[in-house]
C-alpha cells in the first residue's frame, strides 16, 4: 500500500497541474527542502512547464522509427547507431559473434561520444538534430571503423561534419530520352585558393598542384609526374577526373565518376569493375570498399573492410607489402539502368543525394 502517493494522485486528478505544483503536494516538497537544505522553492515548481516536442524520426531499412526528442539524447543516439550499422547486416553476422559484437561496440562508442559533445536541452544549446540522424553523417562518423580492431575511446572524440562537402565534385544525370551527362568539376582544394572575385560570386582556384612542380615525392592527394605535366605559360594541368559513361549495345548503362585527386581514377575503375565483373547492384558497387596504389607512393591504401587480415597477409607474402587503412576514399554518385530502370546512387562516403523529376 502506498496511501502517500494514492493522496498525491488524488490531489493531482482533482486539480490536475496545481494538484503538483501548488498547493498541499507543493508545500510539503518544499517543507521537505527546507528541512534538509534543499533547493526547490514555491516559486520553482509554479514556474516549471510541460514542454510538448516532436519526436525525431528516421528509418532502418524497411523500419520506420519515432524515438524521443532532446532533451533526451536516447532518440538521436539511437538513430544515429542504427545508421552506423545500417550498412551491416548484424542478422547474417550473427546473434553475440565477435563481429557483430564489434560492430555494435564501436557504434555505441561513437554515438556515446557525440552525445557528450553536442546534446543538451535545445532551449540552451543549438543540438544538431537533422546531422546527427542523417545517414549521411553516420557513414562519415563510422568510416573508420575497423572490423579487425578496437578503436580507442580517448583518442576517438566526437565526430564532426563540414558545412559543405569540400571536394570536387561529381554528379550523374540522366534524362527520360536517354540523354546522360557524367560530370566531375574541381576547384582542387576545399574552395579554391578561398578568393572571390567581387562582386561575380566567382571562385578561383588552386588548381597548380595538379601540375607536377617537381617530379618526387608526390604530395599527398597528387601523383608523380614529370616533364610531360611540368609548368609551362599557357599549359593546362593534369587532372585525374574521370567523369564516364558505360555503354552496353549502344545503350546508356552506367554513369559515374568521383572526387578525390589521384584516387579518382582507381575509385571509377572500382565502380566499373564491381558492376561489370562482380555483377554488383548499384548500392553494392557504390559503396564497397576501395583500395588505392598509385605506383608512387609504393603503398596500398585500403577503405575498412576491403580486405582481411588474411588477404592483407597473402599480399604482404607476395611482396605488396606496406598496406595502410584509409578513412574513405571518393564519392562516386552514379546513375545504372537496367531493364529500363534508372537507379541512382549518392555515394554514402560524402554528402550528397538522388533526386528523380
Ligand atoms: O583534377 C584533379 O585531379 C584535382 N583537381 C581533383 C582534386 C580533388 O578531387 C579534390 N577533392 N577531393
Amino acid at each position: 500500500m502506498q496511501p502517500d502517493l494514492a493522496n498525491t494522485l488524488k490531489r493531482i486528478s482533482a486539480e490536475g497541474r496545481d494538484g503538483f505544483y501548488k498547493g498541499e503536494t507543493a508545500n510539503l516538497i518544499v517543507a521537505e527542502m527546507q528541512a534538509n537544505d534543499g533547493l526547490i522553492t514555491h516559486a520553482d515548481l509554479e514556474n516549471y512547464e510541460v514542454v510538448w516536442r516532436e519526436p525525431v524520426q528516421g528509418n532502418y531499412r524497411d523500419y520506420e522509427i519515432w524515438s524521443m526528442p532532446p532533451p533526451s539524447s536516447g532518440g538521436i543516439m539511437l538513430l544515429e547507431m542504427l545508421n552506423m550499422l545500417e550498412p551491416y547486416d548484424p542478422g547474417a553476422l550473427g546473434y553475440g559473434s565477435v563481429e557483430t559484437l564489434h560492430l555494435m561496440i564501436e557504434a555505441q562508442r561513437r554515438a556515446y561520444a557525440d552525445r557528450a559533445e553536442y546534446l543538451g536541452d535545445p532551449d540552451f544549446v543549438d543540438v544538431p538534430v537533422e546531422i546527427l540522424t542523417s545517414k549521411e553523417y553516420a557513414r562519415h562518423r563510422f568510416s573508420d571503423f575497423d572490423p579487425m580492431a578496437a578503436s580507442d575511446s580517448n583518442a576517438i572524440g566526437a565526430g564532426s561534419w563540414p558545412a559543405e562537402s569540400p571536394d570536387t565534385t561529381h554528379l550523374s544525370v540522366m534524362d527520360s530520352t536517354g540523354m546522360a551527362v557524367s560530370l566531375t568539376t574541381t576547384l582542387n582544394a576545399t574552395y579554391g585558393n578561398r578568393w572571390v572575385i567581387p562582386g561575380t560570386g566567382i571562385l578561383m582556384n588552386n588548381e597548380m598542384p595538379d601540375f607536377a612542380a617537381k617530379p618526387a615525392p608526390p604530395a599527398p592527394g597528387s601523383i608523380t609526374g614529370a616533364v610531360a605535366n611540368a609548368i609551362e605559360p599557357g599549359k593546362r594541368m593534369m587532372s585525374s577526373m574521370a567523369p564516364t559513361i558505360v555503354k552496353k549495345d549502344g545503350q546508356v548503362l552506367l554513369i559515374t565518376g568521383s572526387p578525390g585527386g589521384s584516387t579518382i581514377i582507381n575509385t571509377v575503375l572500382q565502380v566499373i569493375i564491381n558492376v561489370l565483373d562482380h555483377d554488383m547492384g548499384l548500392e553494392q558497387a557504390v559503396m564497397s570498399p576501395r583500395i588505392h596504389h598509385q605506383w608512387q607512393p609504393d603503398s596500398i591504401r585500403a577503405e575498412p573492410g576491403a580486405m582481411s587480415e588474411a588477404v592483407q597477409a597473402a599480399l604482404v607474402e607476395m611482396g605488396h607489402g606496406n598496406i595502410s587503412i584509409s578513412n574513405s576514399q571518393g564519392d562516386a554518385n552514379s546513375i545504372l539502368v537496367r531493364d529500363g530502370v534508372i537507379e541512382g546512387m549518392a555515394d554514402l562516403r560524402e554528402d550528397g543525394g538522388v533526386a528523380g523529376f
